[in-house]
C-alpha cells in the first residue's frame, strides 16, 4: 500500500514538473513574440531607417530565436511526456487541439528560423534593403500567425480542465 502511494506521489511530482517545464518555456515563446511584434517592432520603426532596422532586426532574431528554438523543443517534449501516458484516445479534445495547433506552431517557427532568418541576415549583409524588407515582413504575418495559435492553444488547454 505504502509502495503504491510513494509510487503515485512521485508520479505526481513528475507531471508537475513537467508541467512546470511547459508553462515556463510557453511563457517564454509567448511573451518574446509579444515583446517583438507589440513593442519592438513599432518603436524601431519609429526610430530607425532600414539600413540600420534590418540590420538591428537580424541580430535580436540571431540572439532570441536559438533561446526559443529551445523553449519550444522543451514544449513539445513536456507536452508530449504529459498526454502520452494518458494515452490520444483518453485525452480530452482541448489537449488533441493543443498538440495539433502545437506542431503547426512548432513548424512555422522551424521556417522562420532555418529558412527566414538566413535570407534576412543574406540581404542585409548585401545591404539589399527592399528584399530584406520583404523578408521582414514576412516573419511579420508569420509571428502574428503565431501569437494568435498560440492564443487559441491556451483557450483549448484551460477549456480541457
Ligand atoms: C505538442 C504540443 C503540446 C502538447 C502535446 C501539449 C500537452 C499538454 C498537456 C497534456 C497539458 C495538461 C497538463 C495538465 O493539465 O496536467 C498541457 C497544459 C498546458 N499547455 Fe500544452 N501541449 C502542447 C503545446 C502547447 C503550446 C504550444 C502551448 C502554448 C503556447 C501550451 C500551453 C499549455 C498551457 C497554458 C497548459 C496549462 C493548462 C492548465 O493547467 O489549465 N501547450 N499541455
Amino acid at each position: 500500500m505504502r509502495l503504491l502511494s510513494n509510487a503515485c506521489e512521485e508520479t505526481t511530482m513528475l507531471h508537475q514538473s513537467l508541467l512546470l517545464l511547459h508553462l515556463l518555456a510557453a511563457m517564454a515563446w509567448m511573451g518574446g513574440m509579444f515583446f517583438a511584434y507589440f513593442c519592438l517592432r513599432p518603436a524601431a520603426a519609429e526610430v530607425l531607417e532600414p539600413p540600420r532596422r534590418l540590420p538591428l532586426w537580424v541580430a535580436t532574431f540571431s540572439r532570441f530565436l536559438p533561446f526559443m528554438a529551445v523553449a519550444v523543443l522543451l514544449l513539445l517534449g513536456s507536452g508530449l511526456a504529459m498526454l502520452l501516458p494518458v494515452g490520444f484516445r483518453a485525452a480530452p479534445p482541448g489537449w488533441h487541439a493543443m498538440f495539433t495547433l502545437g506542431l503547426v506552431m512548432a513548424a512555422v517557427f522551424a521556417y522562420l528560423y532555418l529558412l527566414l532568418l538566413p535570407r534576412l541576415r543574406a540581404f542585409c549583409d548585401a545591404s539589399a534593403w527592399p528584399a530584406a524588407a520583404q523578408v521582414l515582413n514576412r516573419i511579420r504575418q508569420l509571428v502574428a500567425l503565431n501569437l494568435a495559435l498560440g492564443v487559441l492553444v491556451v483557450v483549448a488547454a484551460v477549456s480541457a480542465r
